[in-house]
């Protein structure tokens, strides 16, 4: 199974924006986190950052054929893209939306979610976890590699 995690705007600058909102660690160590997270539930992944909305909605469109499943931190585009919301219905791949915090505890503008109108499942406020979570959470439920049921060796 392989899995695309796509994130959004000023993600890149994780370690060094608002470290006291998103954490001190860096986007290098993100995506070390998710290449382990994905090891670990045995599939493969691949990542791809833009602070470009077009951008995100090529990526999102790239995945179709590609890809079995996306799991999305749209960032800010989250509380405005339609566009991706569109992208993602688009594809129809199962997803996943990740937000590192709890963006229903913060301004009330981000307690719309555009892109998670899209997605199975949210997770948001459990920081780099999240994207374990979503990993583990579409692994156990699309994840045909593994025979199901019993094993024959
Ligand atoms: C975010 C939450 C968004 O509201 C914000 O615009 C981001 C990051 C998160 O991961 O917590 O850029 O998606």
């Amino acid at each position: 199974m392989k899995i695309f995690v796509i994130n959004g705007p000023s993600l890149n600058l994780l370690g060094i924006r608002e470290p006291d909102v998103y954490g001190r660690e860096d986007y290098a160590a993100l995506l070390r986190f998710i290449r382990e997270a994905a090891a670990e539930a045995g599939v493969s992944v691949e990542t791809f950052q833009s602070n470009h909305e077009g951008t995100l909605v090529d990526a999102i469109h790239s995945a179709y054929g590609r890809f079995d499943a996306i799991v999305i931190n749209p960032a800010a585009y989250t509380h405005t893209s339609v566009a991706i919301l569109d992208a993602l219905r688009a594809v129809a791949l199962p997803a996943v939306e990740v937000h590192l915090t709890d963006i229903s505890a913060r301004e009330p503008f981000r307690r719309v979610s555009y892109a998670g109108m899209a997605c199975e499942r949210t997770i948001a406020g459990r920081g780099f976890e999240g994207y374990r979570e979503a990993i583990r959470y579409l692994a156990e439920k699309y994840n045909e590699t593994e025979p199901k049921g019993g094993t024959e060796r």
